[in-house]
This record gives C-alpha cells, structure tokens and sequence, in this order.
C-alpha cells in the first residue's frame, strides 16, 4: 500500500527540477539565460512530469558569483528581465500545476548592496556597520586578520577595507568571495529585514525558498579560529562537528523565525535547505517540526558508485530524517558539483567545489558514466521522499570540461589562481535543439559560457524522437513514480546479491546492479536504464523496475 501525501504536504513526495536561469534558455539573445526564456519553455517541464521548480537568483547583482552575490534581494536583475517577468513565470508555473520556489541568499549580500555601501561609509562601531561583520585586525597595526578562517572558494575569508584617504582600515568577513561580505544574524535590524524579503517573494505567490548556506549564518562568539579536524573542508565544511562558522545551534533560531513567516502564507509554503553538513542525523536537525521543511541529501549525492555505500546512506536518510518526522530528499546533481554522469565515473579523489578541467589527473570516460548516471537516477527516483533533478541530467549532459582558462567566471577559479578549476562544467548552457545557434539556447548562438562542439546528440530535439534517450528515461521515470505512489512509499530491503541493491517499493521492485555480477530477475520490467543481457539479466551500472503482483 502507498499513501499519497496530503495536498498541503505536497512537498514529502515532490520532484523539483532546479533551473539555473543563466543556462536554461535565453529570450532576449544576449548570451546569458532570462526569465521569459524560462516562461516560454514550462511545457516541456511539465511535459517531464516534475511537481516543482527551483530557481538559483535570477536578483539585481553585480554577477561575481553568478548572482549568489544579492544586490537587491526584491528586483529583479536586468540580465534575466523585471519583476513584470517574475510574476509572469509565476503565473505559468502555477497554471500548469508546478510549484515554484526561489532561492534566497541570507548568509551574505553582495559589496554592491546598499546595506553594505552604507556600512563601509560609516564609522566603525556604527550601527550601519554592526550589519556585518567587521573587527580590528590583529598585529600592531592591525595588519593581520582578526582570526585563521579561509573562504570556501580559497584564500583568506577576510578583506580590509581601504579608507576613502587610502589608509588601511577594519576587516570584513566573508566567508565566499571577497565581493559577498557575511551578515551578523546577531543583528536585529539584519532579522527583520529578511522577514520583509520572504514576505515580498511569499506576496508575488511563490511557493517557497531554497536557503543558500543554510548551515551559516550565526558565527561562534568572539570569533575563534578554526581548528581544523581531520576530514578537512568542502564547500560549506565536512566536519562532523560545528566549526566556529558552519552548524552553530544559534541558526536553528533563525530557521523557527524563517518557518513562522512562511506558515503567515498558509501550510503549503516550505522551507528547503542547503545545509553541508555531516552526518545525516545532525543535518536532520534542520528539518525538525518548526524548521524547514526539507534538506538537500548531500550525503546521498556524494555518495560512490558503490552498493554497500549506497545501501547505507540510503538507510540512515530514511533513519535520520524520519526521525524528526521529515522526508529525506535525494539528489544526484546541481550547480556546484561536477555532473552526475561525469562524476559517477571519475577515476581520481575530486573534492566538491574543485571541478575539473584539460589538465585533472585522468579524463572522464564518457559512456561509463552516462550508464551510471541513468542507473543512479532510476535508483533515485524509486526512493521514498523527495528529489532534485538539475537542468540538463535528463538529457544526460556530462560535464563540460574542457572550458577555455580565458573562458571561465567562477570566483573559485580565480580565488585559487587556477588550482581549481571550480564549478563552470556544470553550469553551460543546455542544449534544446541539434542543428539551431547555440543549441537552441537562444537564437544569436552567444552563450556566456562556451558549449562543446558535441553537445548535437544531447539536445532536446533528438531526444524526444528517441525511445531510448535518456530524457524517455527520466519521462517514463517520472511517470511510474507517480502512477505507484514511490514517492510516498516505503522501502523494504531485499537481500540483493554483492554488488547490488534492491528493494521493494509498494508494488515496484528495483534491483540496482552497481558493480556486481549479471543479475537474474523475476517480474515485468518497467524501466530499465540501459540493456539487459541476452538472457535477460541485470547488467552492472543498470537498474530495473519491475512489476510486482498485488498482495491479498
Ligand atoms: C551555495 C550556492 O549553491 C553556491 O553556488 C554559492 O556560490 C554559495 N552558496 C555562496 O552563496
């Protein structure tokens, strides 16, 4: 039996598609993706059969981290439309029946913010300053900064201001690029400011927000220096312990307020976070009852292509978030990692954030990893919960690696002086059809990231008149998902053989070969993400969904 969730819990069993505006598709021609791009092309998301958008910003910003750095969090940047344009994509998500939420970015503004403006204008210890945060530097002359903290795209993770007179003066943190200063959440004014941000969005009818560094926000007291312990460091930390400036209990007050105001919206506004943190059962303390509403599974997606592994992530994400009474999410690719079908097949360690590029220590090998990669989604895609897709995985994009050096924008790349190469591979704009200007992305072919020559046998176009592409794959996925109510399921192991995983799910059953010997199967098969042997067995890197009879 499987229970379909209550129409204002649509969340629990939700599959969202995160659309990175700057990529998807691009109205105006300009090279860079926009808002009535992203409107004009709803159908085919529905037609996919998702629930739900995610927009990464689309927000007034001066674009040094691809719009993670907020100018003005209630407009709209003139690259990606007007707010006209916002209600317009609104409108049409809720018309065809998707939700829509936005991403909201409060651990930090962009320098260009007229918050910061006025801080860096006013004296030290002034009220315009105590938004953020600055100190004294240490050393005589407070030439050294005022603690040890390193910023997640590298380099120090704090800046000294220059005065107007040229003189050197306090420091700022900032614990992403020097152009994003960090908040003090401790701040009153920084509070109440953001209710007002959320009410804007939840006005305009949006259905709710993704929280970017949702494990920020709230600094240790007295700013200590960071200890590093011995799993070192990813984008957002990994630590299994708070670090001075990622997981401080303090934040959960923040998301108590968070979940008030968007409950003034009525129950089926949510909250999604973005929130590294390990282990699962501490991640889980973000989606306790009167927090938010779900956590992105990073411990599933940085999972290996390894079925004991994966059989135990997948063990403690039910254990870890239905123990606060939430649904645990699954999600394989976004913008900041290296994509699925890239990264399920690399041959090398390659930290989250690092990306790779012409000179990483091996190359991807291509069809392994897009075999992996669909054997992973469909795995996916059976789970009871929520998932996240990214643009462009159910065409099975791998990622773009070999973008020129003079090419690339992430602050990562920059910040590292190109020892990591960062995060442009899975950010190029998507293919939608074989033979137009830039794929179809736009009619001009400019595009703001450079596209691989090879991409024609990716583009939409193709696919759809293909049975066995990968977005038939992810349609047909979709569709049976919803048709036996998986994602309201409950998954019951059954004892696969080495190498494999398997389950049942209400009448589904799914055997994952990861890596074992050919599986033999019983039952009609449903999905299957790549061939079964002439004797119609389960391959490594494929999975199956079959049929399994009612129960009396
Ligand atoms: C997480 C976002 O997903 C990433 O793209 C961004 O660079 C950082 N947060 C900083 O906002």
């Amino acid at each position: 039996m499987t229970t379909a969730a209550p129409v204002n819990e649509w969340w629990r069993t939700a599959v969202f598609y995160q659309i990175y505006p700057r990529s998807f598709a691009d109205a105006n021609g300009d090279g860079m993706g926009d808002l009535p791009g992203i409107t004009s092309r709803l159908e085919h998301l529905k037609d996919l059969g998702i629930d739900a958008l995610w927009l990464s910003p689309f927000y007034r910003s001066p674009q040094r981290d691809a719009g993670y750095d907020v100018e003005d969090y209630c407009d709209v940047d003139p690259l990606f439309g007007t707010l006209a344009d916002a209600d317009a994509l609104i409108a049409g998500a809720h018309r065809l029946g998707m939700r829509i939420i936005v991403d909201i970015v409060p651990n930090h503004t962009s320098d260009q913010h007229r918050w910061f403006k006025e801080a860096i204008a006013a004296e030290p210890g002034s009220p315009a300053r105590a938004r953020y945060i600055f100190r004294d530097g240490r050393g005589a002359n407070g030439e050294l900064p005022p603690n040890n903290w390193e910023s997640v795209f590298g380099g120090p993770a704090w800046t000294r201001e220059v005065r107007p007179d040229g003189t050197p003066g306090q420091w700022f943190l900032h614990l992403f690029d020097a152009t994003q200063p960090d908040l003090d959440w401790s701040n009153e004014t920084v509070k109440a400011d953001f209710d007002d941000v959320l009410r804007f969005w939840l006005e305009r009818g949006v259905d709710g927000f993704r929280v970017d560094v949702a494990h920020g926000l709230v600094k240790e007291e007295g700013l200590p220096d960071f200890v590093p312990s011995e799993s070192g460091g990813s984008m957002g930390g990994d630590e299994d312990a708070p670090t001075p400036y990622f997981g401080q209990e303090g934040v959960h007050d923040v998301w108590r307020r968070w979940r008030h105001v968007v409950e003034e919206y009525g129950p089926e506004r949510i909250l999604a976070a973005e929130a590294w943190i390990n282990p699962l059962t501490r991640m889980a303390k973000w989606v306790r009852h009167d927090e938010m509403h779900q956590a992105f599974n990073f411990a599933f997606l940085s999972a290996p292509w390894d079925a004991a592994e994966l059989r135990d992530v997948i063990t403690d994400s039910l254990a870890a978030f239905g123990g606060v009474g939430a649904p645990s999410t699954w999600v394989l690719s976004n913008h900041d990692v290296v994509r699925h079908a890239t990264r399920l097949a690399l041959t090398f360690e390659n930290p989250q954030g690092h990306g790779i590029g012409p000179l990483s220590p091996g190359m991807p090998i291509p069809d392994l990893g897009l075999a992996r990669a669909r054997a992973a989604t469909l795995l996916m895609l059976a789970l009871p919960g929520s998932a996240y897709l990214y643009q462009g995985e159910e065409l099975g994009l791998p990622e773009h690696v070999f973008i020129p050096d003079d090419a690339r924008q992430d602050p990562t790349w920059f910040r590292t002086g190109g020892e990591r190469y960062g995060r442009d591979g899975c950010r190029v704009p998507i293919p939608w059809e074989k033979d137009a200007p830039a794929y179809g992305f736009n009619s001009t072919g400019k595009t703001w990231l450079p596209q691989p020559d090879d991409w024609a046998g990716f583009a939409r176009d193709v696919q759809v008149a293909s049975a066995d592409s990968t977005l038939a794959l992810y349609k047909q996925a979709l569709a049976h998902r919803a048709e036996y109510g998986l994602g309201g399921g409950e998954l019951v192991w059954i004892d696969g053989a080495e190498g494999v995983v398997a389950f049942d799910n209400g009448r589904v059953r799914v055997v994952a070969n990861v890596s074992g010997a050919d599986a033999a199967i019983e039952g009609h098969v449903i999905a299957a993400s790549g061939p079964l042997t002439a004797e119609g067995r389960v391959p490594a890197n494929t999975t199956v969904w079959l049929h399994r009879p009612a129960h009396h």
